[in-house]
């Protein structure tokens, strides 16, 4: 018991967010760097030929030379296992992307400090605030022009809704960055610039107090400044506090640069005594320990065809609690049976090495014959207890499918619905107009050629898709209430219902949203679906 006891409390799981070009992918080889997990940077990035090279993953892949799938790196850093869980960004933004959150127990938000907060952090700091998962927030490039240091606090403040608390504060940007003032140690952590890919550089510490020393170094017209925004600061900032941090209302803010090595293994130690180990989680039967509960996980995600030899599909799930074994018996909850699973495994990176056991904290992927869906609960036999459903995330590009041969209605319905109980795409019916016409909603662009690509591939089925003008979708929270027939709408708005038979609204822009709610009072509506 203490072994497992020690080998979860010593577990990290987090996600990194970020918008493209942040410097997610740069920081994350930096992490892997100081963990000794990669001698050079440089390997995880999967632009280039070398993810090809050892990735069989979906065709669509090796063609745009993109990730379609979000991958986990393990590796041990000052005795903490840390899990990183990728989120996949660019085109191949996915519900997938969203769905990794819930696998995560605090999140990275890499900003770009001469860019402030943009679109895609935006949305997946939404999910991060409904799970209210803890948020560290790294602001990179400062050795790269910035934006104003209290402008860039308060655009997050403002746009995310979130209370900042600076750890470190930076001496300037771009070609006069000087390094960060630390806010604890109250001393000066010099900049030099390192070569890229090596350990952190040389930096000096010079206390406040020694102000000549600290004029030699940043100058007089910087050390002035400095002065009056530390002053400034301590009057006007939040005061840190780890329980707001926790509780994900209050985010502790570190100014670097991953590409030269600035400020990112300090980063990676205050962030790692802040974050939590794996944390209890919620289950209909109540509260599960990740210590004291036998092994219990949930899928967050599944993924197609890894082989297109074998049609298969892989099962990530996170662990939630105690241990897993590979030989070991468990429940699949939903799908009311005792099973081995198959061949467990670790993704790392692009490499996928055999697992004989897990700990609370970390991910597993499993061979998947088709039994399992999103959200489903694994425990031991002897348990009964499902795990708080993943919800579903509002789609923002739609479609409408026409099948061109309609003689393969049959292997199209089977195609579609195969590939939306995977959750790639969502897909929905026209309400009461008792078409068959099917429109497919997806979180990114690239899932319709994933979409296309598939029905040709795998079930010989072609289609054509014809793009809606429709950016928004709701659920409506309280349907049973209200007579979905009598909806005041606007001139754009569609109704629709999913597979389940839930109704949803289909809108053009925020602003018909708006509308339908003032003009149907008592009317509830939500971005995220309850599965
Ligand atoms: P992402 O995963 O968030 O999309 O970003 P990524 O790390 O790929 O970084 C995007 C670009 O920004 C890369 O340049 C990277 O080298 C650069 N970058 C990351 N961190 C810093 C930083 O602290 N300072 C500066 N100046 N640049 C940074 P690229 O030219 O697009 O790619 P590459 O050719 O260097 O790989």
């Amino acid at each position: 018991m203490s072994d497992i006891r020690e080998e979860i409390n010593r577990r990290r799981t987090f996600a990194i967010i970020s918008h493209p070009d942040a410097g997610k992918t740069t920081l994350t080889e930096k992490f892997l760097l100081y963990g000794g997990a990669i001698n050079l940077a440089g390997s995880v990035k999967g632009k280039a030929t070398a993810r090809h090279a050892v990735s069989d993953w979906m065709e669509i892949e090796k063609q745009r030379g993109i990730s379609v799938t979000s991958s986990v790196l393990q590796f041990e850093y000052d005795g903490y296992c840390i899990n990183i869980l990728d989120t996949p960004g660019h085109q191949d933004f996915s519900e997938d992307t969203y769905r990794t959150l819930m696998a995560a127990d605090s999140a990275v938000m890499v900003i770009d400090g001469g860019k402030g907060v943009e679109a895609q952090t935006r949305k997946l700091f939404k999910v991060c605030v409904m799970r209210r998962i803890p948020i560290f927030t790294f602001i990179n490039k400062m050795d790269r022009d910035a934006n104003d240091t209290f402008d860039l606090l308060d655009e997050i403040e403002k746009e995310l809704g979130i209370a900042t608390c600076p750890v470190n504060w930076p001496i300037g940007s771009g070609k006069s960055f000087k390094g960060v003032y630390d806010r604890e140690k109250k001393c000066v952590i010099t900049y030099s610039d390192t070569e890229k890919g090596t350990r952190e550089g040389e930096s000096t510490q010079i206390p406040l107090s020694e102000l000549d020393r600290l004029t030699g170094f940043v100058g007089e017209d910087l050390r002035e400044k400095l002065l009056e925004e530390i002053e400034l600061l301590d009057g006007a900032s939040v005061e840190f506090d780890l329980e707001k941090v926790r509780a994900g209302v209050l985010t502790p803010v570190f100014f670097g640069s991953a590409l030269t090595n600035f400020g990112v293994e300090d980063f990676l130690q205050h962030f790692l005594q802040m974050t939590t180990a794996p944390l209890p989680r919620r289950a209909d039967s109540g509260t599960i320990d990740p210590v004291e509960s036998g092994f219990s996980a949930f899928v967050f995600k599944i993924q197609a065809n890894m082989n297109k030899a074998h049609r298969d599909r892989v099962a990530f799930m996170r662990i939630c609690s105690g241990r897993f074994d590979a030989d070991m018996e468990v429940r699949h909850v939903q799908g009311d049976r005792i099973m081995r699973l198959s061949q467990p495994q670790q993704i790392m990176a692009n490499d996928r090495k055999i697992l004989t056991e897990a700990y609370a904290g970390d991910i597993i992927g499993v061979f998947d014959p088709g039994v399992f869906s999103i959200g489903d609960t694994l425990c031991l036999p002897r348990e009964q207890f499902r795990y708080e459903g993943i919800p579903t995330f509002a789609p923002e590009h739609f479609a409408r499918v026409r099948q061109l041969d309609t003689m393969k209605r049959k292997q199209f319905v089977k195609g579609i619905s195969q590939i939306a109980q995977e959750g790639a795409i969502q897909i929905f019916q026209e309400l009461n107009t008792g078409m068959e016409e099917i429109i497919v909603g997806v979180v990114g662009v690239l899932q319709f050629d994933v979409l296309k690509f598939r029905l040709e591939n795998e079930y010989n089925v072609e289609i054509r898709l014809e793009p809606l003008p429709y950016e928004h979708i709701r659920w409506i929270e309280n349907h049973e209430e209200i007579q979905i027939d009598k909806l005041v709408g606007t001139s754009d708005m569609k109704k629709v219902m999913d597979l389940k038979g839930n109704p949803l609204l289909l809108f053009v822009n925020a602003w018909s949203v708006g509308m339908v709610l003032d003009r149907n009072k008592g009317l509830k509506l939500s971005e995220f679906g309850r599965n």
